[in-house]
């Protein structure tokens, strides 16, 4: 069957601890997000967000957040993840978008606030965004990263991704996991 035509199954919010004990909730990205989401972008360093979108980007334009805040949750499936603390500020934010020509296939990105990374969100995000991905029974996600970006390459080996060179240069890594789906 089609993958696109596999509808994506909407999920509870899930309660994770993380190291040092921090707790936190991760749930699909609803259409009322786009403030956290603004703030939780803006408020990253930024560094994080030059990692994250691979250019030097002081705040998110009204286009940007647009984008990504206008989320189907079928070819693009969006997540955040709260800090179960009073205000539930969103503290991370993943998702992957299939190309329609090619919709078995799905770009992921993910960040996490500076002040909540190193703590395993990223890995349980990853392993979410795959988990989930193997239920929509895509074949594989890709992502570039920077290839400074030590942190998400090591954490991209550690899923068994091929890290291949990049089109666009030798600043940029694809990273590619196979689902085998
Ligand atoms: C990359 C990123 C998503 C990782 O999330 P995180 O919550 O910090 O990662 P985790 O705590 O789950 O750590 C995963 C692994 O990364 C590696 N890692 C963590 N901190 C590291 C550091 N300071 N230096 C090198 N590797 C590190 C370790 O292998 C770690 O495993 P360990 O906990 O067993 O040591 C996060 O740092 C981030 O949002 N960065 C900015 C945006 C970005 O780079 N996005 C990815 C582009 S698609």
């Amino acid at each position: 069957m089609n993958p696109v035509l596999v509808t994506a199954v909407a999920h509870e919010p899930q309660r994770w601890t993380l190291t040092g004990d921090r707790v936190a909730w991760v749930r699909p990205l609803e259409p009322g997000d786009a403030g956290a989401e603004q703030r939780f972008f803006n408020g990253l360093s930024l560094d994080s967000r030059h990692q994250r979108f691979h250019f030097g980007l002081r705040e998110l334009s009204p286009a940007l957040l647009q984008l990504l805040t206008d989320v189907d949750q079928r070819l693009h499936r969006a997540w955040v993840v709260e800090a179960e603390s009073p205000g539930r500020p969103v503290v991370a934010d993943a998702r992957f978008v299939c190309d329609p020509e090619q919709p078995e296939v799905a770009e992921f990105a993910l960040a996490v606030a500076d002040d909540w990374q190193g703590r395993g969100l990223g890995r349980r995000l990853m392993a979410h965004l795959v988990h989930q991905a193997r239920r929509q029974q895509l074949h594989g996600l890709f992502g570039d990263v920077l290839a400074e970006n030590r942190r998400m390459l090591v954490l991209m080996r550690e899923f068994g991704a091929r890290l291949q060179s990049h089109a666009d240069g030798p600043q940029l890594v694809r990273a590619v996991l196979d689902l085998g789906g």
